[in-house]
């Protein structure tokens, strides 16, 4: 083995010398907002600043100083009673809001394509998962909204339910109509808990759909590090509601983070916060328009069409984020990923994902109209010469439909597991999460059986080339099933 250099380092030296465009995250894309705002210097000299608990410096489990102070100014920002700072992610976050509004044994209505930090905390917390669906759109082959009246299904039905988690906006940009769903909850005394990982920005600028706690969310969290300034790791939990044990939500803030948090990480909360207040509004609205631009050349490229206005209004979506720029190639016969893959190599732009039929630019204020105007130019080229196929997206409805349990998902956690090829899972207990992309809806969930129909689903999305995330061998050869 060769020990003689940094394999971490030199990954992260060698891209940042590719000069990609970056329309991933973290959102300050290599400190551009910083640039823009002239506190670039803020940060240069990191190991300096890299700091703990000495005097003077606060502590974020028993914050008195600085870190209250920024709390409180964050909790201003956001228009939230209360805010925390995380630096665990929002999966900190959501694990911690989860739990302080359901004890063991409680029912949880979340969505069956939430985020798997929302299933972390079901087996965290020991809780009874009951599954609502979003709505798919079959031309673009992902997941969109969840309708209000899903929600309220599911709240007449499971009336013990303690809590709804809705994910707003999705990875793609989409909101559903979050204020109806709150006045629906809270009719009901439940809680409502927002995932809203990817809507930092949306309290900043009134061009963009409405924040959670706007349309009456009780808690949410944001990765402040996926669309606004802060670090990657660093995030934010928002109380506003009387309904919420602020002590109990301590407890398990304290117990999902670590116990020596990176000051720097929390600095950056604190400047993100800053940064939005003083120059978020302008630096958004410039950040819109150069998006709606994109968006409008995107759809006159014959092949592909971006996500936007002419997909709302149906399937449970009300309204997008116009800086999320998602782009659809079902028309073009060209995979999504396979668009990505030349995006980076022959055009040095990177995306934050693709599926099989979509990319998924993440766009912030930290990126310039440059960016916008290579990217639309790559997609011209890369599009525009190829001649129009016919992708077809294949139906999940079907296996999408909850299946009953034969464990609680915890159980099948803390069960023994083994591998065993796909064609031997037939009548097994899954062991772990089977997400295929697209839509990204978890197929099959810890505790949940391998019957026939699932089995020839995966096959089928394997032979299409569709991405298995979840899976210990996501090219599903063999699946992990509790032995
Ligand atoms: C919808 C959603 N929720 C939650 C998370 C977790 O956020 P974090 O990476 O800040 O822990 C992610 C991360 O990608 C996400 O996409």
């Amino acid at each position: 083995m060769n020990t003689d250099y940094i394999p971490i380092m030199k990954s992260l030296i060698d891209y940042l010398d590719e000069g990609a465009v970056s329309f991933h995250m973290p959102g300050h894309k290599r400190g551009n907002i910083y640039k823009k705002v002239g506190l670039d210097s803020l940060f240069e000299d990191m190991l300096a600043l890299d700091t703990t608990e000495v005097p003077g410096v606060d502590n974020l489990h028993c914050p008195e100083s600085a870190v209250l102070e920024a709390q409180k100014l964050a909790a201003g920002a956001f228009g939230a009673d209360h805010s925390f700072f995380l630096v665990n992610g929002t999966t900190s976050g959501i694990y911690s809001m989860i739990m302080a509004s359901a004890d063991p044994g409680d029912k949880i209505i979340i969505p069956r394509n939430c985020h798997r930090s929302v299933y972390g905390a079901v087996i965290l917390g020991r809780l009874v998962p009951v599954y609502i669906e979003p709505e798919i759109d079959y031309g673009l082959g992902i997941a969109m909204g969840i309708k209000p009246e899903t929600v309220e299904n599911a709240i007449i039905e499971h009336g013990d339910a303690k809590a709804v988690v809705i994910t707003n906006p999705t990875y793609y940009g989409v909101c559903s109509d979050l204020k109806k769903i709150a006045e629906l909850v809270h009719k009901r005394g439940m809680i409502l808990l927002v995932d809203e990982a990817h809507g930092s920005h949306f309290c900043f600028n009134k061009k963009l759909p409405m924040s959670a706690l706007e349309a009456g969310a009780d808690m949410t969290s944001q990765s402040i590090h996926k669309t606004l300034a802060s670090m990657t790791q660093s995030s934010m939990l928002h109380v506003k509601s009387e309904r919420i044990d602020i002590e109990k939500l301590k407890t398990f803030l304290q117990l999902v983070q670590t116990t020596s948090p990176s000051h720097i990480l929390l600095a950056s909360l604190d400047t993100a916060r800053y940064i939005m207040q003083q120059y978020g509004r302008e630096l958004l609205d410039d950040v819109i328009e150069w998006s709606n631009w994109a968006r409008t050349e995107i759809n006159s490229i014959s092949g592909c069409c971006c996500l936007g206005r002419d997909s709302m209004g149906r399937n449970g979506a009300v309204s997008f984020d116009p800086t999320r720029l998602t782009v659809n190639f079902g028309a073009s016969g060209m995979s999504g990923t396979k668009v990505e893959d030349i995006l980076r190599r022959d055009f040095k732009i990177q995306m934050e994902m693709s599926d099989l039929y979509n990319i998924v630019a993440i766009t912030t204020i930290g990126n310039y109209r440059s960016d916008y105007e290579a990217f639309v130019n790559a997609l011209k080229i890369l599009v525009g010469g190829l001649e129009t196929g016919n992708a077809k997206y294949m139906s999940a409805s079907n296996l999408l439909r909850t299946q009953e349990p034969s464990l609680m998902p915890w159980e099948a956690a803390y069960c023994k597991k083994e591998q065993v090829d796909i064609e031997r899972s037939i009548g097994r207990i899954c062991g772990e999460m089977i997400i295929p992309y697209p839509p990204g809806m978890p197929v099959l969930v810890p505790g949940e059986p391998i019957n026939r129909e699932t089995y020839e689903y995966l096959k089928l999305c394997i032979e299409q080339g569709i991405k298995i995330n979840g899976a210990s061998d996501p090219k599903l050869k063999t699946i992990r099933v509790v032995k």
